[in-house]
């Protein structure tokens, strides 16, 4: 509480609360030394501290003394396999204190800046909830449930001692290939946007944890579809495309980017004073914290082979804009950094703007007067029953149903004989993907929730339910299959994160290709499950099986939800927010780079066990420049089901200076209707909406004419002079 603060005659406006963040910064920018400085610009892994370094161990005390207090580093990092050594809540608790504890045995007691990858809950704690990734949050378009979401998480990662979340990721995944696709919102900027800023406004509003939007910029489409190889995106792309996501997320408050370890057009990210400064900082005006991608200064030089030697690359990177170097293994970074400003090839002004941006999150964060926290608390908010609902609500709504035949869905929970088959029905860890208590993904023992198996047993608990893992016996397959009422085949990915996941086929694993063409073979309807991060080449494309259900990486409510959608509890709701390609060679064909547009299921797709009329798409013909347009669009539930309608609304320009996207999405919106409910639902264009980057890269509104469509419907008006 601010009025308990002793302060006495000498205690220096840095650490005065009731100063403002920008005074207590200067006051105490010009109390530093110049190393001081430079350890404040430097982060460095867990590991490091540990006394077993990549075999873990305690944290090591001398490690300790050289990194937190000798070096002063300004922040620490657990990356995807940081975690204590025993994972539980407690232990990451005690962990980040004890690393303030000596950071505050520095000589200026400034306290770290602790980051972690939450990015599907504060998924490297054993116990926390696991939430569906991004592209499955994309399929839910709930923007407001996303937000409730990202504020659960934020308490999570608060009680841990973590305020730094990198977080979320904004990049627009319209390259499958790309192991990270599913870390993405989608294919769709408008809609990467829009749900990038309700993670945002949930971490940042919660006062305790900033959010980091990375990777800037143009990492999601390296050529080869290989992650981190180089991208060569015309700028276009690049302003209709990429941009988009950060300019809505620094309007929205994002404290910190993460910059792009790939090189966009012949240079790196992490030297691009073009991204970094003129861009991000000078175009887009963000005033947050820039950090580096892990060890990606030293890989300018290892990697890729642009820099001559580490100390080339530090003053590239720094004169380029970045202000946090995440080394993360060493600290000889900053005796480099000291030789390099002493020689004049960074200018002092440009670290002192640097150390500004590290302090003044670490004093809008309280974390002066508030750098540790009460480990027993940690046990009580990790895992919470409210963080569950949300999470099972939002893997619910991430399924897309993409085929239903003859309403072979949503299967009888009188059912008797059931066979479950494929390698993700009793996979848990297959269902949360990678950065899940570990980098590269769970074991199964370290996660709770249920298994899609187990959550069909529980669902049909009259039935005999069987279990056949694949088609290593397929003649046992088949006999079961045809003894079977129902078959529901379950297939997906191994965990995997970042380049591990790069796929050259968007195949299924041989073995669960096998499962799939065996029934098809022996001509067994079957319902199909797919659980997977990307859209995926299915044998029999998009009529693979009469039922086709998308479940993306549901998390660790996703076995529930799953069954929630098989067997009629929840009418699915979700869309796809990326293309399903009929092949690879179609790869990368996002919805609104073409007009040839034949994929296997398009962007927006998905099916309900309802049916919802539109009717009476309705704008104003005319309008005058700067004007907003009004589109409304009338909305009737015929069927026997209650559902939450995704209208999804989409804008295309019939002419103006430059050719540009050739439609995009604009609007959309979550409609409950009651069965035989009616209801009008309104989106409004702005004059953004309607402009376009012209030749010379300005976002202009021009006149002419747009046609906007709400699914069949489509109706067209004019913007006048
Ligand atoms: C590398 C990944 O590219 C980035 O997304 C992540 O935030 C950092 N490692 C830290 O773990």
């Amino acid at each position: 509480m601010l009025g308990m603060t002793v302060l006495g005659a000498d205690t220096p406006l840095y650490l005065n609360p009731k100063a403002t963040p920008e005074q207590r910064t200067e006051d105490l920018l010009a109390r530093m030394t110049l190393r001081e400085k430079l350890g404040q610009v430097t982060q460095i892994e867990i590991h490091r501290l540990m006394t077993g370094f990549w075999n873990k161990g305690p944290l090591d005390s001398s490690w300790m003394q050289t990194v937190l207090v000798d070096y002063a580093v300004g922040s620490i990092l657990s990356g995807g396999d940081g975690s204590p050594m025993k994972n539980t809540p407690e232990e990451w608790a005690k962990m980040t204190n004890e690393v303030q504890r000596w950071a505050l045995k520095s000589r200026l007691k400034i306290p770290v800046l602790y980051g972690i990858d939450a990015v599907h809950g504060h998924n490297n704690v054993i116990g926390a909830t696991i939430y569906p990734y991004n592209l499955g949050l994309g399929a839910t378009f709930n923007p407001e449930l996303i937000k409730a979401y990202a504020a659960k998480t934020a308490e999570e990662v608060a009680a841990t001692g973590i305020q730094w979340t990198f977080a979320p990721v904004l990049d627009v995944g319209i390259d499958p290939r790309w192991g990270r696709t599913h870390e993405t919102f989608g294919e769709d900027p408008y809609l990467v946007s829009a749900l990038g800023v309700s993670q945002i406004k949930g971490f940042e509003e919660s006062g305790k944890v900033i959010s980091c939007g990375k990777h800037f910029n143009g990492y999601s489409v390296p050529k080869s579809g290989k992650d981190r190889h180089p991208a060569e995106v015309s700028p276009r792309e690049l302003y209709e495309i990429h941009f988009p996501p950060y300019r809505a997320a620094i309007k929205a408050g994002m404290s910190s980017v993460m910059i792009n370890s790939g090189a966009v057009n012949g240079v790196p990210a992490h030297a691009s004073k073009w991204l970094m400064t003129d861009i991000l900082r000078k175009e887009m005006g963000f005033k947050g914290l820039v950090v580096s991608d892990w060890e990606d200064i030293a890989k300018m030089v290892t990697y890729h082979r642009y820099a001559s030697s580490v100390e080339d690359a530090l003053a590239l990177s720094y004169n380029a804009g970045l202000d946090l170097n995440m080394v993360p293994m060493d600290v000889e970074t900053v005796d480099q950094l000291e030789r390099l400003v002493k020689a004049g090839r960074i200018p002092v002004e440009r670290i002192n703007d640097a150390v500004r941006n590290v302090l003044l999150v670490k004093f809008r964060l309280g974390l002066f007067e508030n750098p540790m926290v009460d480990p027993n608390m940690a046990e009580k908010i990790i895992g919470s029953r409210e963080s569950k609902a949300i999470a099972h609500k939002l893997a619910q709504q991430s399924m897309v149903l993409l085929r239903n035949e003859k309403d072979l869905l949503p299967l009888s929970k009188d059912l008797k004989n059931i066979l479950v088959t494929g390698p993700s029905a009793d996979s848990i860890s297959r269902l949360c993907g990678g950065w899940t208590i570990r980098w590269q993904g769970a074991q199964e023992h370290e996660l709770s929730g249920k298994t899609v198996l187990e959550a069909i047993k529980e669902k049909a608990p009259k039935a005999k339910v069987t279990f056949i893992h694949d088609a290593r016996n397929a003649k046992r397959l088949v006999k079961a299959a045809k003894e079977a009422e129902a078959v529901i085949v379950v297939v997906g990915e191994k965990t995997y994160a970042e380049g591990e996941g790069d796929s050259e086929t968007l195949q299924l694993a041989a073995n669960e290709e096998k499962l799939i063409k065996t029934l098809q073979n022996a001509k067994i309807p079957f319902v199909l499950v797919g659980a997977a991060g990307r859209p995926l080449i299915i044998p029999g494309g998009n009529k693979a099986a009469p039922a086709i259900l998308w479940a993306f990486l549901p998390g660790t409510e996703g076995g529930p939800a799953i069954a929630d959608v098989l067997f009629g509890d929840y009418n699915p709701s979700g869309r796809l927010p990326i293309t399903f390609p009929t092949s690879v060679n179609q790869v990368p064909m996002p919805y609104h780079t073409t007009k040839a547009y034949k994929p296997m299921f398009p962007f927006g797709a998905g099916l309900s066990y309802t049916k919802v009329e539109a009717s009476g798409l309705q704008v104003k013909p005319k309008v005058g420049m700067g004007q907003k347009v009004q589109v409304t669009v009338d909305l009737k539930n015929t069927g026997k089901r209650a559902v939450e309608e995704v209208v999804l609304l989409f804008v295309k320009n019939n002419g103006s200076s430059i050719l540009g996207m050739s439609k995009q999405l604009q609007g959309f919106a979550r409609v409950p209707l009651k069965p035989g409910e009616s209801r009008k639902v309104a989106f409004e264009l702005t004059p953004e909406q309607l402009s376009v980057w012209n030749k010379d890269m300005k976002l202009v509104q021009e006149p002419g004419r747009f046609t906007v469509s709400v699914g069949e419907l489509s109706t067209q008006f004019a913007v006048e002079k």
